[in-house]
């Protein structure tokens, strides 16, 4: 494992290369220590790639308990198709229990999604990631024109490093479009989640996800009853710091 990277240079270098390219650079620096970071959506596209340049490679999802049941059987089905151990990381029931007694199960209609979010993803996410040194995402600009066109290839994680700690990130799929997404999975003929084929495209937590319209953005199917430009649960929470 290396520290003290410079980020800048690195991320400059290749910001045009490809995925596989910023997949490779990541193993070469952190091998085994990197994570992906996999929502059982088309970021399978990521798990490939990193499967296909190393297969020891450590892949994570985090389970809200709030995911759609199609997304728990595409998670399992990505683990017998790789044949790799998906480790799913759960919410604290010392702090779940509390706020479902408090608050019911969809308080997030009600007040927002963020004290859900806080509890079913970032508290289990900063968990997981205070044990590694850099993790991967399939976030891509394309993904959100509000929060997302900056995503860099490579990055420090302005969110979850600590003082003493620096965690890097990398987006491999940062410059992808979905239509080269897509393209990818069907022509290599990867396993997908069914709900794309009833009009999601981006998928997140079941009562937080619903499918666009023709010509709607996908980012219009999460949180929808929420403002439209910045739609970020706190995974990535390093893009609403950017454009502050
Ligand atoms: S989110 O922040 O709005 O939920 P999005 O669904 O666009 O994120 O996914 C972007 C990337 O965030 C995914 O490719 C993945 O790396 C990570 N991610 C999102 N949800 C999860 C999850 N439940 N478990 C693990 N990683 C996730
Ligand atoms: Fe809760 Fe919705 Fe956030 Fe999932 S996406 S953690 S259900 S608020």
């Amino acid at each position: 494992m290396s520290l003290n990277l410079d980020v800048a240079e690195l991320a400059a270098t290749y910001a045009n290369k490809s995925a596989q390219d910023i997949l490779k650079l990541a193993f070469e620096h952190f091998g085994d220590d990197l994570w992906i970071s996999f929502s059982g959506a088309e970021d399978v596209v990521l798990v490939d790639m990193a499967w296909k340049l190393n297969k020891n490679v450590k892949v994570f999802s985090l389970d809200t308990g709030r995911l759609h049941p199609e997304t728990y059987r595409f998670i399992d089905q990505v683990r017998d198709h790789y044949k790799i151990a998906i480790e799913l990381v759960s919410p604290d029931h010392t702090r779940l229990e509390p706020f479902v007694k408090e608050k019911g199960l969809f308080s997030f209609y009600k007040d927002g999604h963020g004290e859900c979010c806080g509890i079913r993803k970032i508290e289990p996410l900063r968990r997981k990631l205070s044990t590694v040194s850099a993790w991967a995402t399939g976030q891509r600009r394309d993904q959100s024109p509000g929060t997302r066109s900056q995503v860099s290839v490579m990055e420090v994680d302005g969110a979850f490093s600590t003082p003493e700690r620096t965690l890097y990130k990398f987006n491999p799929l940062a410059q992808m479009s979905s239509e080269e997404i897509w393209g990818y999975i069907r022509m290599l003929e990867l396993p997908y989640n069914s709900l794309h084929e009833r009009g999601f495209i981006s998928i997140g937590c079941e009562p937080c996800t619903r499918p666009v319209l023709p010509n709607q953005h996908e980012r219009e199917g999460r949180w929808w009853w929420e403002e439209a430009t910045q739609k970020e649960c706190g995974l990535h929470a390093g893009n609403l710091i950017q454009k502050a």
